[in-house]
């Protein structure tokens, strides 16, 4: 399975740093969580900081937009030089208008579902996306549990990839760590976003090396 660190729980004066870490890994890419305050009741940063962090790393930039209204904020991930832009089912724009104008501007499209979306909800948009991004959290904050209820739904997602014969890549994030991998692996999972268990791990490496092992 590939890694893909989330920033949000690293200390926002160092993420010179901190990405200089990230970058030695070999994780896939760098996951940027953008909340706005309203879709989730947390505010972390906008595509100013995404333009910023660009120069520090080459890792694909993969942008969560926790955000209710996406639309209005894509052109200016795209310039700052967002690689995947990932927005939500339950946001006010409409699905399809936000995924055609994502690949517009050049940026690998994703959806991503809340845990209480079931992830039926995912189906007709799997033509148009490359990634599906499932919640193992409530979304808005680094270092909650994983929700088991949540896995069921990636292995569903799965069946239904295969079944409509698409190469849709699979993401979870939300709750993982070395314990918890081997059951976001085993239930069809190809991409994991850690946060808090990377950032506060003694030896990352290793970390990143449980998933690819998976
Ligand atoms: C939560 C974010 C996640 C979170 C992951 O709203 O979408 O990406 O930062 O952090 P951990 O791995 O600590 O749960
Ligand atoms: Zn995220």
């Amino acid at each position: 399975m590939k890694t893909a660190p989330s920033i949000l729980t690293c200390d926002f004066a160092r993420l010179d740093k901190a990405l200089a870490a990230l970058d030695r890994l070999g994780t896939d890419r760098l996951h940027l969580d953008v909340m706005d305050g309203v879709f989730v009741p947390n505010i972390s940063f906008g595509p100013h900081m995404a333009a910023c962090l660009r120069p520090l790393t080459s890792l694909p930039f993969d942008c969560h937009l926790m955000v209710q209204r996406p639309l209005g904020l894509l052109p200016a991930f795209a310039k700052a030089g967002a690689d995947s832009i990932t927005v939500h089912l339950e946001c006010s724009d409409p699905t399809g208008e936000l995924l055609a104008r994502i690949r517009e501007l050049g940026c690998r499209a994703g959806i991503a579902l809340n845990p209480g979306t079931p992830v039926q909800a995912a189906y007709p948009w799997l033509c148009r996306v490359d990634t599906v991004l499932v919640m193992t959290v409530q979304p808005g904050f680094g270092g909650q549990a994983l929700r088991e209820d949540c896995l069921p739904k990636i292995t569903a997602l799965r069946r239904e990839i295969r079944r409509q014969g698409l190469a849709v890549e699979i993401e979870a994030d939300g709750g993982i760590n070395a314990d918890t991998l081997p059951a976001v692996a085993a239930a069809g999972c190809d991409v994991a976003v850690m946060g808090s268990a990377l950032i506060n791990a003694r030896d990352p490496a290793a970390l990143v090396a449980l998933a690819a092992g998976l």
